[in-house]
């Protein structure tokens, strides 16, 4: 997926919590730090207890119709998100949200503000859910805030920003991008405990290398994640090699791969010259 032109000017991300300290590391050390410090990214730690009303700086208070825990307030959410400038999306982190996707992410990496409310306790009143663009899960499990889903969206879209990472291309190949996962990593030293470098990549043989990679990517793909293949880019080639590594034909036509390119014919040798010479 091609993400949206990104517009001048950094990405904001602004996040609404009662933990700020929790998120000030993720958005001052590494790369994050340093894409901080060229421009390229801003972050915006809220307080949500700043915008209580209450003596005692209170945000939650117990759910209506009972039940265990405590429910954080609308109205607080409410002022906090007013204290920011317009955003392009305020999203909610939850357990119950649109799964958080490599998609998502090259969508979000387009945006100029994004603002991130974090849940505590059981989670924010319902009605906050008017005052969100949308909801994201960061998976099927159920955290104690929304901060370190918050902090995986940050490093997600952080790193799509054009000159946040150092090599313009380091990302187009990682999982997920390419609508496969990633080829496997070798680097010093040449040989641990009896396991070698495999050899095409030490050889300087770019196409070999690039056409090694393309298969481990398929064959990492097939074994582990074949649900990515249905929406994979696959050429004619990769269908052959699939076919190779076990795949079926009714397994290709499944996921929507081209037909395999046809089988090369074998060059027929020339017949010798049946006519004697000299005659
Ligand atoms: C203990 S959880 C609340 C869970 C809620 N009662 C439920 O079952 O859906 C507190 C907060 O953690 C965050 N959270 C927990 N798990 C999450 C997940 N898988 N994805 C995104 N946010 C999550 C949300 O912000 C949530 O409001």
């Amino acid at each position: 997926m091609t993400p949206e032109p990104t517009p001048d000017g950094p990405l904001t991300f602004s996040f609404l919590t009662l933990f700020p300290e929790l998120l000030a590391p993720f958005a001052s050390e590494a790369i994050l730090g340093k894409a901080r410090e060229r421009g390229l990214v801003d972050v915006n730690l809220v307080n949500m207890r700043d915008y209580s009303q209450n003596k005692h700086l209170k945000v939650d208070d117990t759910p209506y119709g009972g039940g265990a825990g405590m429910v954080i307030r609308v109205d607080v959410a409410e002022r906090a998100l007013a204290s920011l400038p317009p955003a392009d999306e305020v999203i909610l982190f939850s357990p119950a949200g649109q799964p958080f996707t490599q998609a998502v992410a090259e969508e979000l990496a387009g945006k100029a503000h994004l603002v991130f409310l974090c849940g505590r306790y059981e989670g924010f009143d319902a009605r906050v859910e008017g005052l969100v663009t949308r909801e994201l899960s960061i998976g099927d499990f159920v955290m104690m805030g929304g901060e370190a889903a918050a902090a995986c969206v940050l490093e997600a879209v952080a790193r799509l920003r054009p000159g946040v990472l150092g090599d313009a291309d380091s990302h187009r190949a990682d999982s997920f991008s390419s609508g496969l996962l990633d080829y496997p990593e070798y680097t010093r030293p040449l040989e641990w405990q009896a396991q070698e470098v495999p050899e095409v990549l030490r050889g300087g043989n770019h196409a070999a290398i690039a056409e090694w990679r393309r298969e481990q990517a398929l064959k990492r793909t097939l074994s582990r994640r074949p649900d990515l293949l249905t929406s994979a880019p696959l050429t004619p080639q990769d269908s052959a090699t699939l076919l190779t590594l076990g795949a079926t034909p009714d397994d290709l036509k499944g996921w929507g791969a081209p037909p395999p390119p046809p089988p090369k014919k074998p060059k027929r040798k020339k017949k010798p010259d049946a006519t004697p010479s000299g005659t």
